[in-house]
Protein backbone atom coordinates (compact mmCIF):
# COMPACT_ATOMS: atom_id res chain seq x y z
CA UNK A 1 0.00 0.00 0.00
CA UNK A 2 1.39 4.04 -0.71
CA UNK A 3 3.29 5.40 2.29
CA UNK A 4 1.12 8.46 3.35
CA UNK A 5 4.06 10.15 4.17
CA UNK A 6 6.21 9.11 1.89
CA UNK A 7 6.54 12.53 0.16
CA UNK A 8 7.67 13.92 3.91
CA UNK A 9 9.93 11.40 5.10
CA UNK A 10 11.55 12.12 1.00
CA UNK A 11 11.82 16.00 1.65
CA UNK A 12 13.42 15.50 4.80
CA UNK A 13 15.87 12.77 3.31
CA UNK A 14 17.38 15.08 0.93
CA UNK A 15 17.27 17.44 3.04
CA UNK A 16 19.84 15.34 5.13
CA UNK A 17 21.48 14.03 1.99
CA UNK A 18 22.83 17.86 1.14
CA UNK A 19 24.65 17.85 4.51
CA UNK A 20 27.07 15.14 2.87
CA UNK A 21 30.33 16.86 1.25
CA UNK A 22 33.33 15.57 -0.93
CA UNK A 23 35.60 13.33 0.68
CA UNK A 24 33.45 12.20 3.72
CA UNK A 25 32.71 8.70 5.61
CA UNK A 26 28.83 8.48 5.53
CA UNK A 27 26.66 6.07 7.52
CA UNK A 28 23.72 5.09 5.97
CA UNK A 29 20.70 3.82 7.62
CA UNK A 30 17.73 1.48 7.37
CA UNK A 31 14.64 1.34 6.61
CA UNK A 32 11.92 3.65 4.35
CA UNK A 33 13.31 6.78 5.30
CA UNK A 34 17.02 5.86 5.30
CA UNK A 35 16.00 4.66 1.53
CA UNK A 36 15.41 8.05 -0.14
CA UNK A 37 18.92 9.10 1.74
CA UNK A 38 20.65 6.23 -0.41
CA UNK A 39 18.39 7.01 -3.15
CA UNK A 40 20.05 10.89 -3.13
CA UNK A 41 23.63 10.01 -2.34
CA UNK A 42 23.82 7.29 -5.34
CA UNK A 43 22.08 10.24 -7.37
CA UNK A 44 24.90 12.98 -5.98
CA UNK A 45 27.26 10.10 -6.75
CA UNK A 46 26.18 9.51 -9.92
CA UNK A 47 25.14 12.97 -11.34
CA UNK A 48 27.40 15.26 -9.30
CA UNK A 49 30.61 13.20 -9.05
CA UNK A 50 30.58 13.35 -5.11
CA UNK A 51 33.16 11.42 -3.93
CA UNK A 52 32.14 9.48 -0.34
CA UNK A 53 32.58 5.91 1.09
CA UNK A 54 30.18 4.64 3.14
CA UNK A 55 29.33 1.75 5.96
CA UNK A 56 25.39 0.60 5.91
CA UNK A 57 23.37 -0.53 8.93
CA UNK A 58 21.72 -3.40 7.85
CA UNK A 59 22.14 -6.37 4.54
CA UNK A 60 19.07 -4.25 2.82
CA UNK A 61 21.34 -0.71 3.11
CA UNK A 62 24.19 -2.31 2.17
CA UNK A 63 22.06 -4.29 -1.39
CA UNK A 64 20.79 -0.56 -2.29
CA UNK A 65 23.42 1.12 -1.78
CA UNK A 66 25.90 -1.44 -4.21
CA UNK A 67 22.33 -0.68 -6.68
CA UNK A 68 22.48 3.04 -6.49
CA UNK A 69 26.66 3.57 -7.07
CA UNK A 70 27.95 4.65 -3.59
CA UNK A 71 31.02 2.87 -2.77
CA UNK A 72 31.53 1.22 0.15
CA UNK A 73 33.85 0.73 3.00
CA UNK A 74 34.00 -1.44 6.38
CA UNK A 75 35.49 -0.19 9.72
CA UNK A 76 38.86 -2.08 9.17
CA UNK A 77 39.67 0.82 6.46
CA UNK A 78 37.05 3.59 7.86
CA UNK A 79 37.40 3.61 11.85
CA UNK A 80 35.44 6.96 11.77
CA UNK A 81 32.74 8.25 9.88
CA UNK A 82 31.90 11.99 9.18
CA UNK A 83 28.25 11.79 9.42
CA UNK A 84 25.75 8.97 10.01
CA UNK A 85 22.29 9.69 8.69
CA UNK A 86 19.50 7.38 9.81
CA UNK A 87 15.49 7.58 10.50
CA UNK A 88 13.95 6.78 13.56
CA UNK A 89 10.68 5.35 15.25
CA UNK A 90 10.13 7.82 17.99
CA UNK A 91 11.73 11.24 18.67
CA UNK A 92 11.65 13.33 21.90
CA UNK A 93 12.30 16.37 20.38
CA UNK A 94 13.48 18.33 23.46
CA UNK A 95 16.42 15.88 24.29
CA UNK A 96 16.36 14.13 20.74
CA UNK A 97 16.54 10.80 22.07
CA UNK A 98 15.02 8.52 20.01
CA UNK A 99 13.89 4.71 19.74
CA UNK A 100 14.78 2.84 16.92
CA UNK A 101 14.65 -0.77 15.57
CA UNK A 102 11.61 -1.09 14.30
CA UNK A 103 13.02 -2.19 11.29
CA UNK A 104 15.35 -4.58 13.38
CA UNK A 105 18.39 -2.96 12.05
CA UNK A 106 18.94 -1.33 15.59
CA UNK A 107 22.34 -3.32 16.50
CA UNK A 108 24.14 -2.48 13.71
CA UNK A 109 22.71 1.15 13.56
CA UNK A 110 24.04 1.55 16.76
CA UNK A 111 27.63 0.41 16.16
CA UNK A 112 27.71 3.09 13.26
CA UNK A 113 25.95 6.08 14.80
CA UNK A 114 28.57 5.80 17.83
CA UNK A 115 31.42 5.38 15.40
CA UNK A 116 30.46 9.30 13.35
CA UNK A 117 30.69 12.54 13.90
CA UNK A 118 27.76 13.86 13.91
CA UNK A 119 24.52 11.68 13.53
CA UNK A 120 21.72 12.75 11.92
CA UNK A 121 17.96 11.61 12.08
CA UNK A 122 15.51 11.96 9.02
CA UNK A 123 11.89 11.32 9.61
CA UNK A 124 8.47 12.31 8.71
CA UNK A 125 6.74 14.85 12.01
CA UNK A 126 4.46 11.80 12.64
CA UNK A 127 7.59 10.39 15.00
CA UNK A 128 7.52 13.25 17.90
CA UNK A 129 6.10 11.98 20.80
CA UNK A 130 6.31 13.04 24.61
CA UNK A 131 7.51 10.35 25.98
CA UNK A 132 9.54 7.42 24.33
CA UNK A 133 7.50 4.07 24.37
CA UNK A 134 4.12 6.26 23.99
CA UNK A 135 3.25 4.39 20.16
CA UNK A 136 5.96 1.92 19.64
CA UNK A 137 7.54 -0.83 21.68
CA UNK A 138 10.71 -0.84 22.43
CA UNK A 139 13.05 -3.38 20.52
CA UNK A 140 15.46 -5.33 22.53
CA UNK A 141 17.86 -7.39 20.13
CA UNK A 142 19.14 -10.76 22.02
CA UNK A 143 20.86 -13.89 21.89
CA UNK A 144 18.97 -16.99 21.21
CA UNK A 145 20.51 -19.03 23.90
CA UNK A 146 18.07 -18.42 26.87
CA UNK A 147 15.54 -15.82 25.39
CA UNK A 148 12.87 -17.33 27.80
CA UNK A 149 14.91 -16.10 30.48
CA UNK A 150 15.92 -12.90 29.13
CA UNK A 151 11.82 -12.11 28.57
CA UNK A 152 11.37 -12.89 31.84
CA UNK A 153 13.57 -10.52 33.28
CA UNK A 154 12.87 -7.71 30.89
CA UNK A 155 9.24 -8.63 32.00
CA UNK A 156 10.52 -7.66 35.89
CA UNK A 157 11.09 -4.68 34.74
CA UNK A 158 8.18 -4.05 33.66
CA UNK A 159 7.69 -4.52 30.09
CA UNK A 160 5.14 -6.84 28.45
CA UNK A 161 7.72 -8.77 26.19
CA UNK A 162 6.67 -10.15 22.82
CA UNK A 163 9.43 -11.61 20.18
CA UNK A 164 9.45 -10.95 17.02
CA UNK A 165 8.27 -13.13 14.39
CA UNK A 166 7.96 -13.11 10.53
CA UNK A 167 4.69 -13.60 8.63
CA UNK A 168 5.25 -17.82 8.68
CA UNK A 169 5.09 -17.78 12.79
CA UNK A 170 8.85 -18.17 12.45
CA UNK A 171 11.35 -15.78 14.75
CA UNK A 172 12.72 -12.81 12.72
CA UNK A 173 15.95 -13.02 13.09
CA UNK A 174 18.41 -9.52 13.23
CA UNK A 175 21.01 -9.49 10.41
CA UNK A 176 23.96 -10.71 13.15
CA UNK A 177 21.01 -13.63 13.85
CA UNK A 178 20.05 -13.20 17.26
CA UNK A 179 16.08 -12.10 18.17
CA UNK A 180 14.61 -9.10 18.79
CA UNK A 181 11.96 -9.04 21.82
CA UNK A 182 9.68 -5.87 21.46
CA UNK A 183 8.92 -4.66 24.70
CA UNK A 184 6.11 -2.81 25.63
CA UNK A 185 6.68 -0.65 28.98
CA UNK A 186 4.64 2.60 28.06
CA UNK A 187 5.09 5.73 28.60
CA UNK A 188 8.98 5.64 29.06
CA UNK A 189 9.59 8.48 31.97
CA UNK A 190 13.60 7.52 33.15
CA UNK A 191 15.01 6.24 29.34
CA UNK A 192 18.90 6.75 31.03
CA UNK A 193 17.80 4.18 33.75
CA UNK A 194 16.00 1.92 31.69
CA UNK A 195 19.32 2.08 29.44
CA UNK A 196 21.42 1.15 32.23
CA UNK A 197 18.95 -1.80 33.17
CA UNK A 198 19.04 -3.13 29.86
CA UNK A 199 22.55 -2.69 29.24
CA UNK A 200 23.30 -4.89 32.54
CA UNK A 201 20.67 -8.00 31.51
CA UNK A 202 22.93 -11.06 30.70
CA UNK A 203 21.75 -12.16 27.14
CA UNK A 204 20.63 -8.41 26.21
CA UNK A 205 22.60 -7.03 22.59
CA UNK A 206 21.78 -3.59 22.25
CA UNK A 207 18.22 -2.36 22.36
CA UNK A 208 17.00 0.54 20.64
CA UNK A 209 16.49 3.48 23.32
CA UNK A 210 19.18 6.00 21.58
CA UNK A 211 19.82 8.63 24.10
CA UNK A 212 21.92 11.66 23.83
CA UNK A 213 23.16 10.47 20.25
CA UNK A 214 21.80 12.63 17.57
CA UNK A 215 23.30 15.72 16.50
CA UNK A 216 20.51 17.31 14.86
CA UNK A 217 16.58 15.71 13.84
CA UNK A 218 15.80 16.88 10.15
CA UNK A 219 11.59 16.46 10.27
CA UNK A 220 9.22 17.51 7.30
CA UNK A 221 5.44 17.28 7.47
CA UNK A 222 2.43 19.71 6.80
CA UNK A 223 3.98 22.37 8.27
CA UNK A 224 7.49 22.07 5.98
CA UNK A 225 10.80 21.01 7.23
CA UNK A 226 11.89 21.47 10.61
CA UNK A 227 15.14 21.00 11.93
CA UNK A 228 15.93 20.71 15.80
CA UNK A 229 19.51 20.30 17.73
CA UNK A 230 19.71 19.34 21.68
C1 LIG B 1 15.51 0.12 11.60
O1 LIG B 1 15.93 -0.82 12.49
C2 LIG B 1 14.96 1.28 12.35
O2 LIG B 1 15.71 1.74 13.41
C3 LIG B 1 14.63 2.42 11.42
O3 LIG B 1 15.60 3.38 11.40
C4 LIG B 1 13.37 2.96 11.90
O4 LIG B 1 12.51 1.86 12.03
C5 LIG B 1 12.77 4.01 11.01
O5 LIG B 1 12.21 3.43 9.88
P1 LIG B 1 11.22 4.22 8.94
O6 LIG B 1 11.99 5.35 8.35
O7 LIG B 1 10.80 3.19 7.93
O8 LIG B 1 10.07 4.67 9.78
Amino acid sequence: PPDPAAAFKEQAAIAAAALVEDGMAVGLGTGSTARFVVAELGRRVREEGLRIRAIPTSIVTEKQAREVGIPLSTFAQTPALDIAIDGADEIEPRSLNLIKGLGGALLWEKIVASAAARFVIVADASKYVDHLGAHCPLPVEVIPFGWENVARKLGALGAQVTPRRQRDGSFFLTDEKNLILDCVFGPIMNPDALSTALAETVGVVEHGLFLHMASQTITAGPDGLRVLEP
